[in-house]
């Protein structure tokens, strides 16, 4: 290239990386002008020195081209330029586009592969698409994973659902009050409220995310009846002193397990530590099955009122009514719900429960991945996992405080946006939201530590489904955010 500069890099070096034919130096510039590639291990940048070009201008008019130009007079000093240069060319680059040019990284992506499609296709060819031998399968597996027999575990259509009829077949009644946390889903107070029951929040823990035990006994009343806990982001909740409450003042515990399929706690898998434990397997959750939930319960008699409240408050297996062996008359026992789930959401379960281990393997690594490389920003990082325990890696987190970054944690999602990374925030604190403020009377400033969290939080991509590139561009979106804020 007459009167233009060529630069020779090592692909995989310390200097950078190739992604999709670019060359991603360490600071997170991109160069689209890589103009050869040698056995897939040394890349060629050039950059023309027409003043006429955009990049080129840049070059010239940077104050720190005399320096560079007599430095390259010397090999070292050659070196040093060649990479000073590609940098200062990057950040100029980044400036003047401001536009990330990996693809959109999706938050929650999910993870579909054959054994599940195949899976989803007999299911049709079979014409059985409603509750039948596939949902019975995906229990019992579901059962096996969690070391429980198959007769503890019912499958439903969300974990909406099996919040609902759990606190129903807990034989909770109207006006009975559940503590529960403000650091949640909508989904977990709108089901006690569904149930026709009272919820009572407990503010959380500000490390843990987790509602505070201490919060609990505190918001004890004659009422209560019940403790709904959520597992948040996967981290068990502080169950021994939760049950030990629970045991004290004669309280059901439900257990929220959207989060925490993997999780457990001093060697007790979630879900079958308290009375009933319930779980999602919602598109973006750890096990998928489009929509879907399990209701997990220490007594057989509870599991059987769940199947019966999810299908009409139909009798027993009424699902059979339609099978090979004749029609089988049913008896409606109570009034009901449609609840139940089906065989072509079973058929994608069964084999992402088959994965389950190796997506929680890679999750945390990229969690750890995560750790690492936000340890000395200035956000604030999940703790650890605590001793003895096994977290599920369902959400990684960071604190957005303005204080510390320059930045609000609104403008903080915008830019990510920007720089083609999807984020999530889990949760505006539960009191945030004008129906709960008018319905209760809740102020979020009376649940500090859920508002805090709530206002500050942002939520990374968790899927198994990153790649290593996907990940470094998720942190260098951050690095250049906070580089330029
Ligand atoms: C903590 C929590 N609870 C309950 C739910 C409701 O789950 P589903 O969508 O399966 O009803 C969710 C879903 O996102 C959740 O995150």
């Amino acid at each position: 290239m007459p009167g233009g500069l060529t630069v020779q890099v090592s692909v995989d070096s310390e200097y950078g990386v190739l992604v999709n034919g670019y060359f991603l130096s360490q600071n997170g510039f991109h160069f689209d002008n890589v103009t050869d590639i040698i056995d897939g291990t040394k890349v060629f940048l050039s950059f023309p020195q027409n003043r006429d070009a955009p990049l080129s201008k840049q070059i010239s008019d940077d104050p720190g081209k005399e320096a560079v130009d007599q430095r390259f007079e010397c090999p070292i000093g050659r070196l040093v330029f060649l990479f000073s240069f590609i940098l200062k060319i990057g950040r100029l680059r980044y400036i003047m586009t401001n536009k990330s040019q990996h693809p959109f990284i999706v938050f929650g992506a999910p993870q579909i592969k054959t054994p599940e499609i195949e899976e989803v296709i007999e299911t049709l060819k079979s014409g059985w698409l409603g509750t039948g031998p596939k949902v019975a399968r995906f229990e019992h597996n579901f059962a096996r994973y969690k070391n429980i027999s198959p007769a503890n575990v019912a499958a439903v259509n969300s974990c909406t659902a099996a919040l609902h009829i759990s606190m129903i077949a807990a034989g909770l009644e109207p006006g009975d009050e559940v503590i529960t946390t403000p650091m949640t889903f909508c989904a977990t107070v709108n089901s006690i409220i569904h149930a026709g029951l009272t919820p009572v929040l407990a503010d959380v823990h500000p490390s843990t995310f987790n509602i505070n035990p201490e919060a609990i006994e505190a918001a004890i009343t004659s009422r209560t009846r019940a403790i709904l806990v959520v597992h948040f982001a996967g981290r068990p909740c502080e169950m021994d002193k939760i049950m030990t409450i629970a045991k004290q003042y004669n309280l059901c515990v439900i257990e929220d397990c959207a989060h925490a399929i993997e999780t457990e706690y001093h060697g007790e898998k979630t879900g079958t530590i308290g009375n009933f434990g319930c779980f999602s397997f919602y598109v973006t959750k750890n096990v998928i099955t489009g929509e879907g939930g399990m209701v997990l319960a220490q007594q057989e008699q509870d599991i059987n009122r769940v199947k019966r409240l999810a299908l009409h408050g139909m009798s027993k297996d009424a699902w059979h009514r339609f099978g090979d062996s004749g029609f089988k008359h049913y008896q409606v026992m109570e009034c009901g719900f449609k609840y139940n789930m089906m065989d072509i959401q079973a058929a994608i379960g069964i084999h992402q429960l088959a994965r389950v281990d190796e997506n929680w393997q890679r999750r945390k690594v990229i969690w750890n991945r995560y750790q690492e490389a936000f340890a000395e920003f200035p956000v604030v990082c999940p703790i650890d996992p605590a001793p003895n325990t096994r977290h599920g890696y369902h959400l990684y987190t960071l604190l957005i405080d303005k204080q510390q970054t320059g930045i609000t944690r609104d403008e903080f999602l915008d830019a990510m946006t920007k720089e083609n990374v999807g984020v999530g925030v889990h949760y505006l604190s539960i009191p945030e939201h004008p129906f709960y403020q008018q319905k209760f009377g809740w102020k979020p400033e009376d649940y500090p530590q859920a508002m805090k969290i709530g206002r500050q939080t942002i939520s990374l991509p968790l899927s198994a489904k990153l790649t290593d590139d996907e990940i470094k561009n998720i942190v260098l979106a951050i690095r250049s955010i906070l580089d330029h804020r």
